[in-house]
Formats: C-alpha cells, sequence, structure tokens
C-alpha cells in the first residue's frame, strides 16, 4: 500500500520502534507521511529507532511536532532545537541497552515496527540493508510490522547480516561470539506474516555521512594514536594485528582510523557499531581483514561503491543487532580498542560528549559508554580547542559526565597524547595538562590545578571556581582571561 494509507494505521500516544541507525537502513516513505498527519491533525508518537536517522527524517518529524518522545540518540540540527526547547521528551540512551528495557516492560510496548527491508522471503523473514540496529527485536516485539521494500537497494546485501537476539534472563546462556567474523545468527528476521500489516515500496539510498575529511588537527591526533599503538607494539603489549577497533562516529575518529592508512599494521579487524569511509579504504588496502558492525554509514561517492561491489566486500562483512555489536560481554571478551569523541574532558580525565555547556544536548551519548567501559583501551580524542579558540576542550571540571575518568585509559588532542593507566588523580592531571591542553589555555590550567593541589585532596578541586571557564565563555564569548590593556 502508500506510505499515506499505512500511515492511517496510527495513533497518538503509540510507541513506534523505526530502522535505521546513523542514517543507514532507515525508512524512507513513512516518516514523511507520519509527519504530514502530525501537521494535519496532531498526531504525536514515541519513536524509538536503532540511532540517529537520514533524510532529515528526524528534523522532519520533530518540524511537524509528531515526535512527543524519541530514543536513544539522533544527531539532527532541527530535533536537537527541539530537544534543547523542552518540546520534545528525549531520552539519551546507551545503544546496547534499548532493547532489553524493551524487553523487560521497562519501557512501553512497541505497538507498530515500521523496518526497511532489502527483501523479504516466502516464509515472510525481513532481510534488512545498510543497518541492524534494533530492527530485529522491534520486529519480534511489535503488534504490527510495516516493511518498506527499498529497490534501490542490491539484493548482494541478503547473507551479511547475523540476527541473533540473546535469551530471557536471569538464566541467559553465554552470548556464543568469540571471535570478529563468527556468525552465531540468523541471515534474516523471522516473523509471523500475519503480523506484517502492509508492505511499503521504496526506492532511494541512504543519506551520505556528513564526516568532513581530515584536516591538519586530526591528522595530527591519528598520528599520535598510531605512534601510541607503535609504542605498545614495541612493548609487546599488542601485535600488528592490534586488538579488534572501534572507533565512534564523526569526523574526528573517522580521521583516526584514516590514519592508520599510513601505519604498518596489517592483518586488523573492526568491531564497531558504525563502518565509517575509512574501514572501506583499510580494507581497500589489505590491513583489515574483516570488519563487524550495526550499520554501515558513508559519503555519497563511497556509498555508490560499496553498492556497486557488495560481492566484493560481503565476506569480509557482517551487521549485527546493536545489542550484539555493542555488548559489554563481547567488548571485554574480545578486548576492543574504542576510540570514542569527547566534546571536552577535563584535567583528571572525565569526559563530556554529549552537552554543551553541561546543558545542551548534542547528539547523545550513542555507544560510546557501552565500548568505553568495557574495552580493553579506552581512547578518547578531541580537538584541544573548538570555535576558534574560544572554547577550550580541555576544562578543570567537564560539566557533564558521560564518562568518568575510571572508564579513560588514553586522551589525545593535536597537541598530544596522554597515557593515563596506572596513574593517580593529581599525575592524570599534570599528564594531561603537559600533553594535551592549547598553549593558550596551558598557564591557566597549570595554576588551576597548582592552587587545587594546595587546597588538597584526593582529586583537588575549586569548586567556586570549577566551572569559571564556561561562565566566562557565555558571558564573553571566550574562556580566555582577558589580558589587561598596558596602561
Ligand atoms: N563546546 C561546544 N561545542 C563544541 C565543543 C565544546 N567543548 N567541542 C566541539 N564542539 C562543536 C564543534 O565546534 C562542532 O560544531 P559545529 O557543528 O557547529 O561546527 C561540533 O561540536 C562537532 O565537533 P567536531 O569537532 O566537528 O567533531 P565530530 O564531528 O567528531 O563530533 C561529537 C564530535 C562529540 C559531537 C560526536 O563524536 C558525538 O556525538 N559523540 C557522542 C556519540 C558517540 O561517541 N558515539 C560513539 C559510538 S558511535
Amino acid at each position: 500500500m502508500s506510505a499515506d494509507e499505512a500511515a492511517t494505521m496510527f495513533h497518538s500516544g503509540m510507541t513506534v520502534g523505526m530502522s535505521g541507525f546513523t542514517k543507514a537502513g532507515d525508512c524512507k516513505a513513512l516518516p514523511d507521511a507520519l509527519a504530514q498527519r502530525a501537521r494535519e491533525e496532531g498526531l504525536q508518537l514515541t519513536v524509538i529507532t536503532g540511532a540517529s536517522l537520514g533524510n532529515d527524517n528526524d528534523g522532519l518529524m520533530a518540524e511537524a511536532g509528531l515526535l512527543a518522545r524519541r530514543m536513544p540518540f539522533q544527531a539532527d540540527p532541527v530535533l536537537r532545537r527541539e530537544i534543547n526547547a523542552g518540546r520534545v521528551m528525549f531520552m539519551d540512551q546507551h545503544l546496547s541497552e534499548t532493547v532489553e528495557q524493551l524487553r523487560c516492560g521497562s519501557l512501553p510496548p512497541v505497538d507498530v515496527a515500521i523496518v526497511e527491508a532489502v527483501a523479504i522471503r516466502e516464509d515472510g523473514s525481513i532481510v534488512p540493508t545498510t543497518s541492524v540496529g534494533n530492527t530485529a527485536s522491534f520486529v519480534q516485539q511489535a503488534g504490527k510490522v510495516i516493511v518498506e521494500l527499498n529497490l534501490a537497494m542490491p539484493l548482494a546485501l541478503e547473507g551479511m547480516h547475523d540476527i541473533y537476539i540473546p535469551g530471557e534472563r536471569p538464566r541467559r546462556q553465554p552470548i556464543p561470539l568469540t571471535s570478529v567474523s563468527e556468525r552465531i545468527g540468523s541471515t534474516a528476521i523471522s516473523v509471523d506474516p500475519q503480523r506484517i500489516a502492509a508492505i511499503v515500496i521504496t526506492n532511494s539510498v541512504d543519506s551520505p555521512s556528513s564526516n568532513l575529511p581530515p584536516d591538519a588537527e586530526t591528522q595530527a591526533i591519528a598520528r599520535h594514536v598510531v605512534d601510541f599503538f607503535s609504542s605498545e607494539v614495541s612493548a609487546g603489549r599488542l601485535t600488528p594485528a592490534l586488538l579488534p577497533l572501534q572507533a565512534g562516529i564523526g569526523t574526528i575518529a573517522n580521521a583516526v582510523l584514516h590514519g592508520l592508512l599510513e601505519s604498518s599494521f596489517s592483518g586488523m579487524t573492526m568491531y564497531s557499531e558504525v563502518l565509517q569511509d575509512s574501514t572501506f579504504e583499510l580494507l581497500d588496502s589489505g590491513q583489515f581483514t574483516f570488519a563487524s558492525a550495526s550499520s554501515i554509514t558513508l559519503s555519497a561517492e563511497m556509498n555508490r561503491k560499496f553498492l556497486d561491489n557488495v560481492e566484493r566486500y560481503a565476506s569480509r562483512l557482517v551487521l549485527r543487532p546493536q545489542e550484539i555489536s555493542n555488548h559489554p560481554e563481547i567488548v571485554r571478551r574480545l578486548g576492543i580498542i574504542g576510540i570514542n569523541t569527547a566534546l571536552e574532558f577535563d584535567i583528571y580525565g572525565n569526559v563530556n560528549s554529549t552537552h554543551v555547556g553541561g546543558t545542551h544536548m548534542m547528539n547523545g551519548i550513542g555507544g560510546s559508554g557501552d565500548f568505553a567501559r568495557n574495552a580493553h583501551l579506552s581512547i578518547f580524542v578531541t580537538k584541544s580547542v573548538a570555535k576558534n579558540g574560544a572554547i577550550s576542550s580541555v576544562v578543570p571540571m567537564v560539566t557533564h559526565v558521560d564518562h568518568t575518568e575510571h572508564d579513560v585509559d588514553i586522551v589525545a588532542t593535536e597537541w598530544g597524547l596522554a597515557d593515563l593507566r596506572g596513574l593517580a588523580p593529581r599525575e592524570r592531571a599534570a599528564l594531561i595538562i603537559e600533553r594535551c591542553v592549547h598553549p593558550e589555555y596551558r598557564d591557566m590550567l597549570r595554576s588551576y590545578h597548582a592552587r587545587a593541589c594546595a587546597a588538597g585532596g584526593h582529586t583537588p578541586h575549586l569548586l567556586a571556581e570549577a566551572f569559571e571557564w564556561h561562565q566566562r565563555y557565555a558571558a564573553t564569548g571566550t574562556m580566555l582571561e582577558k589580558v589587561a590593556e598596558p596602561a
């Protein structure tokens, strides 16, 4: 049926599970049709996805007033505005946890699942497209399922997915995945065809990623991380294949992986949630032998190349549900090296990845917490300054904590890398200030830390001063202290 007809099945107050993970494999037609109903009739829904959506769907739905509640991640400027204005209630969740909370009834049940498919098999099972995300669990749990069958997606995608849903707690068996390339599930999502309420035909590819190409700063960050890996190999703590790599979304993490192209490491694998352009460059160079994730989000050019050559990559890729790609049990078992991006970190290594100025949502924590807490090595990267130097990304105290100092092993900016393993807070602060801070802010932080240490404590702080930098930015447009004019 048409998307408009399918949209008549919804009424306000329903919970909808939609496919889509960082712009990959999202529904292309229903969001627009539902937004139209919101504009005309005031329809309001709770929308749960895998992660952010493409095609401006989040913005479209937010602008129309469709979204009463939204979880677990977004990256859209219009939705961001609505969240920060308090008009959309946003639940920022660890991406591995959403379906666990649905399964145990902590979240309202999914009334309708809307999922993109490349094929529906004769037994009714659904073959997803470029992401799995939470789709399999939405389909399993929903009262009704609407399938968007996307004719623009190559049928060669069939076979790339590995659908495994963990058993009931508390007697759940271990997830039987012991290597990156292992397959433990099925290649399609099984569903009783009676629950398929509509099939809507679409015909468009995913939106391209908005990552910027590497620049001088991100290349410098990449060099520090690659040099660190080399020193770990020299010390015998890593082999030249490293350990399975995870890289977060965004320009900076993508650039760090891109930096591995210049390295001599080989036989590397990836166990991540999103595969970006850099993954395919490393598969093409032969340095990556296998990549496992929950979605594939690429630039327009790389996406075309991938979709035209799926067969060439198929034996080296697998797409899993996000609770498996991000599962703490697997992350710890495989010994993942997690590389994620901070908006800001503080002198002790606490990381804020989500809240600008401590209050305003940027995107969400995504999977960074799933990986950071359980990784063999948890690395956070950021440029040392933002907004042309008006903001220091290293501050006395972060204004919101997504990753505590206990989950952070390494921090790096374009100025250098601080290896925090085995260091006490006072030692961590000294190293971070000397290695990672932009020179314009270094003396200010040295002074803060020295005075805080004089006041005492295991993690010394001057509470009256800790957020002064953020207050100064809000009041004057820069965190820098004004230098007195010469008389
Ligand atoms: N204060 C205010 N704004 C800041 C800032 C700070 N301390 N640091 C960076 N920013 C701004 C930048 O100026 C930029 O703004 P713009 O879009 O207006 O130009 C924006 O944040 C993005 O920063 P950028 O330097 O381009 O980095 P990025 O594209 O790599 O994104 C995050 C960085 C932190 C926003 C992004 O990685 C994210 O959302 N992370 C959380 C989710 C996550 O880690 N998932 C990982 C598993 S996939």
